[in-house]
């Protein structure tokens, strides 16, 4: 049986070596580590120590080390599969068997050719973790644990294992290389991050890999890493690049990354081609690692680059496309793990349309409560230049203080027609009538991003009052209130009993007192058919006919109310907000203590109603 290597590590990662070895060793808690005596040798002091954070132990008296796998193979001497069998079943963790799906993830392995040297695998990594014996001891295991299965397993390659393998690969010839270490150095990574991200490098020669991995020829052909040219030449994708493998959800290999050393060379990213275990469509860079840092707030950037840069500043949420555009299901990946999430896009006009068309696309999947936040970057950054520039903090700040949907939305469009005109405005509504369209029939975010574009474009509606100490532009309001309730009447006459109660209030010269009156005239006899009604009422108002027709285009309140649900509600609120505003309005004016008495009260009572609107 091969195990996969990570199928090994996730094992592992659901182990903790404390535990195991405390039900077997009488443990202490010394500081950071736990120590106790040795089972490995007698000893009276103990000098066994078991290291949480590294989930390894190691003696100093008889150097025994190892992981949670090794302590069990020595102490009770058992085999490696026997003691994984045993672990993977108390953790859970299911073993690879012979299935379909298994058929799809091998390869056939070939004889190997004269030569099967490792080119790289006889010289020892120079570059390594400031001497860090765990790190020693993982490359010396991982070889050794590789070695055996590998012999036992020679009919049969699994990608997973080629993909590992190679992984390794790149990842010693990095530190073979200087020229890409120091690539890595100028882009200001540590070598920690190096290591997690198990960032690479492969080399010049152009069949590097087939000289790596004899046997595997199918292997890499079928993950598109050995590519045939077409004088039918067999050569590698990836050459003198630096190397960022892309990790599953279950933190397996599945593909690679290439970035040329410098920007003079095209493409600047290669990536390994889909294959049946990578679908670019359905994977995140980053998604892996953010999750096994317990990220909880997600950001979608656009390269590899940012979501590193990010994550070695401490923010850890970051996930990138593989090079291709984000769709639907990306987004649905990082809305399952939270309902609000951001996407970064440049402060530039290729930026600001990637992010008008990441909006059509969200827009359908906003379900109430979902909530998609902007992160327009300031010009000439990306995340990584700029959380290099300004640090975390900053970046922090600007995440947080990211526009919503529905701001961001406003900003966009009001960029692109004159609000200040009432042509502008409603072609803003109409824009946006297009895009909410694109919304989930179901829930109440139509409606709630239709009404803050209103308020936004003083179309209405005081409750929100905007406050405005321009005294032409509040007038401009007061009308549009009134205009607004015309247009709701005229286009959904069966409305009028909302405003029956109104009617006393109306000032005689208004416009809407007259449409009240013939309204109040006219009602019992309404077509029972919507459009009918409103030819009915069209008629029935014929004498205002130019100003009604031009307060219906101004409002575009056929595109804009077109649910019964809604004009109801609308209804309401305006009737008790025009309400409220005559009141107000007739106080102002000279009267008798008892009549001044007297609107207080209905004020007063008023209030009471619209609060619980509100609430409600
Ligand atoms: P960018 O060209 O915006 O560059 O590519 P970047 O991420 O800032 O890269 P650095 O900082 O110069 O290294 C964004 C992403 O688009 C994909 C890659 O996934 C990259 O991370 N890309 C870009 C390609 O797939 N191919 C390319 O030729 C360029
Ligand atoms: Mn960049």
């Amino acid at each position: 049986m091969a195990i996969p290597q990570q199928t090994i590590d996730q094992i592992l990662d659901r182990t903790d070596i404390v535990d195991l070895i405390g039900q077997r060793v009488k443990l202490k808690k010394t500081g950071r580590t736990y120590s106790g005596c040795c089972p490995f040798h007698q000893e009276k002091t103990p000098s066994f120590h078991v290291y949480r954070d590294k989930q390894y132990f190691h003696c100093f008296g008889c150097q025994a080390n190892g992981n949670a796998i090794r302590f069990l193979m020595d102490l009770e001497s058992r085999n490696f599969v026997d003691v994984i069998k045993d672990l993977a079943s108390q953790t859970g963790i299911e073993l690879p068997k012979d299935s379909t799906e298994h058929k799809k993830l091998t390869y056939k392995k070939s004889t190997p050719a004269a030569s099967t040297q490792t080119p790289s695998s006889a010289t020892p990594p120079a570059f390594q973790p400031d001497d860090d014996p765990f790190y020693a001891f993982q490359m010396q295991q991982n070889e050794e644990d590789m070695a055996s299965f590998d012999l036992a397993e020679n009919q049969e390659g699994n990608l997973y294992d080629l993909l590992e393998h190679i992984t390794q690969f790149y990842e010693k010839e990095l530190a073979l290389n200087h020229g890409a270490q120091a690539y890595f150095k100028q882009r200001g990574l540590s070598a920690q991050t190096i290591q997690q991200w198990r960032l690479g490098y492969a080399p010049s020669d152009w069949q590097h890999l087939e000289k790596a991995f004899p046997t595997d020829i199918e292997g890499l052909k079928h993950i598109g890493l050995i590519r045939t040219s077409e004088q039918g030449r067999d050569f590698n994708l990836l050459r003198e690049r630096v190397i960022f493998p892309i990790r599953d959800t279950k933190g397996r290999v599945v593909g690679f990354g290439g970035r040329a050393l410098n920007d003079e060379i095209k493409p600047k990213y290669i990536n390994s081609p889909d294959s049946d275990i990578f679908h670019k469509n359905r994977l995140l860079y980053g998604l892996y690692e953010g999750s096994k840092n317990k990220a909880s707030d997600w950001l979608m950037v656009e390269g590899y680059m940012d979501v590193i840069a990010l994550s070695q500043a401490g923010i850890h949420g970051a996930v990138a496309t593989l090079g291709t555009a984000s769709n639907t299901e990306h987004l649905n990946i990082l809305f399952k793990r939270n309902h609000r999430i951001t996407i970064a896009f440049d402060g530039d006009q290729a930026g600001q349309k990637a992010a008008k068309r990441t909006l059509e696309i969200a827009l359908p999947l906003l379900n109430d409560g979902r909530e998609l936040k902007f992160f327009i970057l300031p010009n000439e950054h990306d995340p990584d230049s700029l959380i290099r520039r300004e640090g975390t903090e900053t970046f922090k700040q600007l995440w947080q203080s990211a526009p919503l949907l529905s701001d961001f939305l406003f900003a966009l469009l009001s960029q692109e027609y004159n609000t200040a005109h009432p042509e502008g405005k409603s072609q803003v509504m109409g824009e946006l009538k297009n895009l909410t369209n694109l919304l989930p029939q179901k829930g109440s975010y139509r409606y709630l991003l239709t009404q803050s574009f209103r308020e936004k474009l003083g179309l209405g509606r005081r409750f929100t009052a905007q406050v405005s100490h321009d005294a032409s532009l509040s007038f401009n309001i007061q009308t549009r209130n009134e205009e607004f309730v015309i247009a709701l009447l005229i286009s959904h006459p069966y409305l009028y009993k909302q405003f029956e109660q109104l009617r006393a209030y109306v000032p005689k010269e208004e416009l809407l007192n007259d449409i009240l009156t013939i309204l109040d005239r006219v009602f019992d006899l309404l077509p029972e058919d919507q459009e009918h009604a409103v030819y009915y009422m069209l008629g029935a108002t014929s004498q205002f006919r130019d100003i009604i027709s031009e307060i219906l285009i101004r409002t575009n309140i056929f595109s804009l109310v077109d649910v019964p649900e809604k004009s109801f509600k609308l209804a309401e609120e305006y009737a008790l907000s025009l309400q409220e505003d005559y009141l107000r309005k007739k106080m102002k004016q000279p009267q008798s203590l008892k009549e001044s008495h007297n609107l207080r009260m209905q004020l007063n009572e008023l209030t009471k109603q619209i609060s619980l609107k509100l609430m409600g």
